[in-house]
């Protein structure tokens, strides 16, 4: 491993020159971004803050890392340029049908029984939560399952909330317009439903159709705020790739707070690197990072257990 000193000069992307950052600048960032995000940066990130926030600095003309803090502390009054440091602090990988095996889940274990309740009389209501969506990928692909899934999806009231701290990201999403290659191992039957193709100047883009993306509603929810503006319960949240960037106690914090949001018998995802382990929670395990809430009648054992 490279030996970290305590000045760490570091040549950022289309830099005009590198930035450094010291060990005490790197800390106060470090507990900026913890404060603000829930994301805990290891102490060997520095490269990493100083090559996402390097474009702020370069922005303001900013040569230290200490300006760009002060400017933060005594000159941001409305937050603007706070939601742009996080919107650049934020790592945003996705695909669509990203960890594939939760799709066919989620049509056979989940949808495929909600349709057999409603043709025995039960609701036709579907809400699911993508409660860190980045561009959008994952709440679409969610939305395509949803589409072929349900066998008349025009009789039912389906909807998706898609949510992420970075704004960049949702207004990405909301256009629901992806370069072609993003969509090309998707079935040609699947892009020729629900994906329309770019002509003239964007040739090489594809468009998720307005049907698709009218069942998806985009917010800005920050997971590590106190209050979410939410006043439902879902049947299904996907939660993936974002708890690995938080601490213990913040996803402790976390998980119980999204399983009160959750049905008796609604599913939690997690993504494939993500896990439950040690928590007690009152899910149980019923798939790859996949768990169940207890139903109204039923209770886990391990739940009785926990509750000694
Ligand atoms: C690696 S992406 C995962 C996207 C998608 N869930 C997937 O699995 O493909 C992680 C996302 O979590 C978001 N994020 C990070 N901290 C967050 C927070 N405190 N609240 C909400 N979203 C957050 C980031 O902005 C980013 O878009």
């Amino acid at each position: 491993m490279e030996p970290v000193g305590p000045t760490v000069p570091i040549e950022t992307p289309n830099a005009s020159g590198p930035f450094a950052i010291t060990d005490r600048e790197f800390q106060r960032f470090r507990a900026l971004i913890y404060q603000h995000t829930g994301i805990a940066l290891g102490e060997i990130k520095q490269q990493l803050v100083c090559s996402r926030l390097g474009k702020r600095l370069r922005h303001y003309g900013y040569r230290t890392f200490s300006q760009y803090y002060q400017h933060l502390m005594e000159r941001d009054p409305k937050g603007e340029e706070l939601l742009r440091m996080i919107n650049a602090i934020t790592t945003n990988k996705t695909d669509f049908f990203r960890e594939a095996d939760h799709f066919p889940f989620l049509a056979s274990e989940i949808l495929t029984p909600l349709v057999a309740q409603a043709h025995a009389g039960g609701p036709r209501r579907l809400r699911i939560w993508s409660a860190a969506c980045s561009s959008g990928e994952e709440p679409y692909s969610i939305a395509l399952t949803v589409l072929e899934g349900l066998s008349a999806p025009g009789a039912w009231d389906v909807k998706i909330l898609a949510s992420d701290i970075d704004t960049d990201m949702l207004a990405e999403a909301k256009e629901g317009i992806y370069r072609a290659e993003r969509v090309a191992s998707l079935p040609p039957p699947l892009l020729r439903r629900y994906f329309l193709c770019g002509k003239g100047a964007r040739e090489g883009l594809v468009r998720v159709r307005k049907e698709v993306r009218n069942l998806v509603a985009f917010r800005r929810i920050n997971l590590r705020d106190e209050d979410w503006p939410i006043r439902t319960v879902f049947d299904v949240i996907f939660c993936r790739n974002v708890i690995i960037y938080f601490d213990r106690p913040t996803q402790e914090r976390l998980i119980p707070r999204l399983v009160n949001l959750l049905k008796p018998g609604g599913f939690l995802f997690l993504g494939h690197s993500e896990s439950l382990i040690g928590m007690q929670v009152g899910l149980r395990s019923v798939g790859k990072t996949v768990y169940q809430k207890a139903g109204d009648e039923e209770e886990w054992p391990e739940v009785r257990r926990a509750r000694g």
